[in-house]
């Protein structure tokens, strides 16, 4: 029988759970037939794309999901013009109920396995919370909490018995501050962070990578679509590339770091909102996330 680092720790740490070698090789017997594989939500465009593209030049074979079919199709021709490599691709939106089902189908018509689940796919509200619609807030909760939740839940199950695999949620530097006029993005990104440096808590020994990744402003569309192109966080913060961020998305993860910061500066950042107190910090990110900083 292989060596098996999950068997020997809980021999060594009796107080862990024992860990049946059979059962892992049963798991992994189970999913012989298929290639393990890397899903990233919301790999159409963005952050996505580029830890699709730092995924798939690692040699993994790699799955994109998002809604809409065009950008889907022109990301999967991006990928394959950068690479070389055709990832494959899953029209799905993720906060559907079923969306773990269709994404497992969608693996199995390719002779796939999820091995590696990327928690990408996210959206942002600007602007005072009193102005956000009802709408707005519960598609916001969907797609950042309720499916990253659900899928995370779906996932590792699977992941734990093989003792192989990983899960990258994508948090944000909003995860470790109030952030007024950004209040339910920047509140649910808090949850993510929470809720994963939680299970990396507790899956830890399990064989299993579960991190998170909490970048500062990144060039992408995002910022526009939900109008705050003019906030002076636009203006005066040092943006990262996609790329940038992937690569060090991709090194953390390799090296299962718990919670990956991309950048000196956010590093920085981030231990500044840690040790100064909140009745600095908050006015100070209110100021930034104003959406009109200079009004015309
Ligand atoms: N940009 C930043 O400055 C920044 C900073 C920190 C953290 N982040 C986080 O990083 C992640 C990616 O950000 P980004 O800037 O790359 O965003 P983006 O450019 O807006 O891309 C979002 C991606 O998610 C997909 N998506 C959205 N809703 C979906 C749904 N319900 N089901 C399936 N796919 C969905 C979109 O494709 P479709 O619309 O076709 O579905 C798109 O591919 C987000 O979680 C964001 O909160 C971003």
């Amino acid at each position: 029988m292989p060596y098996e680092p999950a068997v020997w720790l809980s021999r060594l740490m009796p107080w862990r759970a024992p860990v049946d070698p059979n059962a892992i090789h049963a798991a992994r017997a189970a999913v012989a037939d298929l290639k393990p594989a890397v899903v990233v939500t919301g790999g159409s465009r963005g952050i996505g794309l580029a830890l699709a593209k730092c995924f798939i030049e690692a040699g993994c074979t790699t799955v994109i999901v998002a809604r809409n079919a065009l950008k889907l199709a022109d990301a999967v021709a991006e990928l394959k013009a950068a690479t070389g490599v055709e990832p494959v691709s899953i029209l799905c939106d993720i906060t559907e109920p079923n969306a773990a089902d269709v994404i497992s189908a969608g693996l199995a018509n390719a002779n796939l396995y999820l091995d590696v689940l990327v928690n990408n796919a996210g959206m942002g509200l600007a602007g005072p919370f009193l102005e956000q619609t009802p709408k707005d807030l519960s598609s916001l909760l969907a797609v950042n909490i309720e499916s990253l939740t659900r899928l995370t839940r779906a996932a590792l199950p699977d992941m734990i018995a093989r003792r192989q695999g990983g899960i990258l949620n994508v948090a944000s530097l909003g995860a470790y501050i109030p952030g007024p006029n950004q209040a339910a993005y920047y509140a649910s990104k808090s949850y993510i962070l929470s809720l994963t440096e939680a299970i990396a808590s507790e899956v830890a020994g399990q064989g299993v990578r579960v991190s998170a990744l909490t970048p500062g402003p990144v060039d992408t569309e995002f910022h526009r679509d939900m109008g705050a192109e003019r906030s002076l966080y636009r203006i005066i913060l040092p943006s990262l590339t996609p790329d940038r961020v992937a690569k060090s998305a991709y090194r953390g993860f390799m090296f299962g770091q718990r919670v990956i910061v991309p950048g000196i500066f956010n590093t920085a950042f981030v231990v500044a909102l840690k040790v100064l107190p909140h009745i600095v910090t908050v006015p100070m990110m209110r100021g930034l996330l104003r959406r009109e900083f200079f009004r015309r």
